[in-house]
């Protein structure tokens, strides 16, 4: 076993304190940190290392107006999660499956590079939400995506502007706003989702 205060334990600090975050800082993210962030993903576990996920990065302010009107933030409180314009994302990534790439993509691929995606965004002093909740088409439209790449999701990416608070629940998935606008998000107890050797 190493020390307790090793790298390791860094990260393992940052896998559990990362919460998905909706609103941003106006501070611009340099795109030497963008392309570290990408390159996280690039090498995420691949099923057959086919490895047909592609990215691409939306950094411009007039462009970002674009992919914020394709996307949905915050289902169970909406609207009171939409960013205004002061708490918008910096950049959005764009998850692309090249289908040139797999006839059947196997999206636990894209499970494992997002989660590098957000989990790099942490250890860069940012945040992320990742957004399946999409308008596929007008984003197509308004990028000009190619056909043969498939708008899988975005992650709307920036510095924090919100510090979401983990709740343990048994009863309960919908995150939810207090009286003084923190996110409370809820997470299923340990001791109900972990389970050892055989089931009784
Ligand atoms: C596949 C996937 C799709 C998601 N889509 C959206 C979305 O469309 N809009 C949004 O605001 N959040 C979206 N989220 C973020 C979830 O709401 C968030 O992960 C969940 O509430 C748990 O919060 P946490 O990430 O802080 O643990 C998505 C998350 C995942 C994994």
């Amino acid at each position: 076993m190493r020390k307790e205060k090793s790298k390791e334990s860094k990260l393992y600090k940052i896998i559990l304190s990362r919460r998905t975050i909706r609103l941003f800082r106006k501070i611009k993210v340099s795109r030497s940190i963008v392309r570290n962030i990408i390159d996280s993903a690039r090498l995420a576990p691949s099923s057959a290392n086919l490895q047909f996920i592609e990215y691409l990065v939306v950094d411009k302010p007039s462009l970002n107006s674009d992919v914020f009107s394709c996307v949905k933030f915050g289902g169970y409180v909406f609207p009171r999660r939409v960013p205004d314009k002061k708490r918008a994302p910096s950049f959005y990534i764009i998850i692309l499956i090249n289908k040139n790439k797999s006839k059947k993509p196997d999206l636990r691929d894209v499970g494992a590079a997002a989660q590098n995606i957000l989990l790099s965004l942490a250890c860069f002093g940012l945040g992320g939400c990742w957004i399946a909740n999409i308008n596929r088409i007008r984003l197509r439209k308004l990028l000009k995506i190619p056909r043969h790449l498939i708008i899988d999701s975005v992650i709307a990416c920036g510095p924090a502007a919100e510090h979401p608070i983990l709740e343990e629940r048994a009863d309960k998935i919908r995150y939810w706003l207090d009286n003084n606008n923190r996110l409370h998000v809820p997470k299923r107890p340990l001791k109900e989702i972990l389970h050892y050797n055989n089931f009784p």
